[in-house]
């Protein structure tokens, strides 16, 4: 009789066990960077501790390098409900509202700690809320490491970037400089990029030391310039409509672990940044460094026409010069 008992137990709990898998809500977070990165890498254990902290009822799956599409695509999936979350960079946002590009202003920050403090400031704070009038949650600020540069030939000075085609991402301020510093900037998705660089479609790209060496871009390098001149944030966002779905005690829960791993991400990049540097002075291509004078007047000239466009980033400087 105990026995029986013991096992109807056991059968009640597994009916339960397999009713709360079978209510189990499945969303869906896209990103178009590779599984070793550090985005991806913290997307799953977001995913791991939200499975966890809601005993298996919110279920994420994370896609990676682009497989939901690029980030256009990764956008407009968000704004119709048919993707839940992203971890974005800002390219999409600048190209709607030039203010998202602020950031990209060369030599804002001096490194990953700089970007850090620049990240939790006034500025950051209202470009997050900001996106709902793109039909989207914003959860927090993320950072890749900071922009480097990567080219197929040596590099002494800034007139040896002068003519080449030069990989960015889509930011009009990102164009400018590299416009000013009289190259052809060429906008080029992540995922598309080494094979345009073996191919000889870019001279070089604008990048970090963490893709140069975890996609092997170095391979095809004849210098890699440790430059730091910008920032790279990442935002984290989900859809707008979907959010609204998503019951109120799992909304907590999602909010409390993206803020706490978005800010691991963001502190971890001084030391991503410096490790990769380390690996990358392993190799035979030179590392040059270079400093906001490399670039001569054009990051003057950079900010002269930018601080008209976007009055934003006179605030932002003020930010900057008070870290
Ligand atoms: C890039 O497009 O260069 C990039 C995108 C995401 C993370 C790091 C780099």
């Amino acid at each position: 009789m105990k026995a029986a008992r013991i096992l109807t137990a056991a059968a009640a709990l597994m009916v339960g066990l397999i009713g709360a898998e079978a209510q189990a809500e499945q969303y869906r977070l896209g990103l178009i960077t590779p599984p070793p990165h550090q985005w991806s890498k913290s997307a799953v254990t977001v995913a791991d501790r939200i499975k966890e902290a809601t005993n298996g009822r919110v279920e994420i799956l994370v896609f990676p390098s682009g497989q939901l599409g690029n980030e256009a695509q990764m956008l407009q999936q968000l704004q119709t409900g048919a993707l839940d979350f992203a971890f974005l960079t800002l390219g999409e946002f600048a190209n709607r509202d030039a203010d998202y590009g602020v950031f990209l202003a060369p030599y804002i920050v001096k490194d990953a700690a700089g970007a850090r403090q620049i990240l939790k400031g006034g500025v950051a704070q209202k470009l997050l809320g900001g996106v709902s009038k793109f039909a989207l949650k914003g959860f927090g600020w993320g950072m890749a490491g900071m922009r480097q540069i990567v080219m197929r030939g040596p590099v002494a000075s800034v007139a040896d970037l002068s003519g080449k085609k030069v990989r960015t991402v889509p930011f009009a301020q990102e164009l400018d400089f590299w416009t000013r510093l009289g190259a052809a900037p060429t906008p080029m998705p992540l995922p598309a990029l080494y094979d345009a660089f073996a191919n000889g479609q870019v001279d070089g790209m604008q990048i970090d030391f963490e893709g140069t060496w975890n996609s092997k871009y170095y391979e095809h390098a004849g210098a890699v310039l440790a430059s730091n001149h910008m920032m790279f944030p990442m935002i984290a966002v989900g859809s707008g409509r979907k959010w609204q779905t998503v019951p109120k005690e799992d909304q907590a829960v999602i909010e409390k672990i993206m803020a706490e791993e978005l800010d691991g991400i963001v502190g971890a990049y001084a030391e991503i940044d410096a490790t990769y540097l380390d690996k990358l002075k392993t190799t035979s291509v030179p590392v040059v460094n270079a400093d906001r004078a490399f670039f001569g007047g054009a990051v003057d000239l950079w900010y002269q026409s930018w601080r008209e466009k976007t009055p934003l980033l006179k605030e932002l400087e003020k930010e900057a010069a008070g870290l």
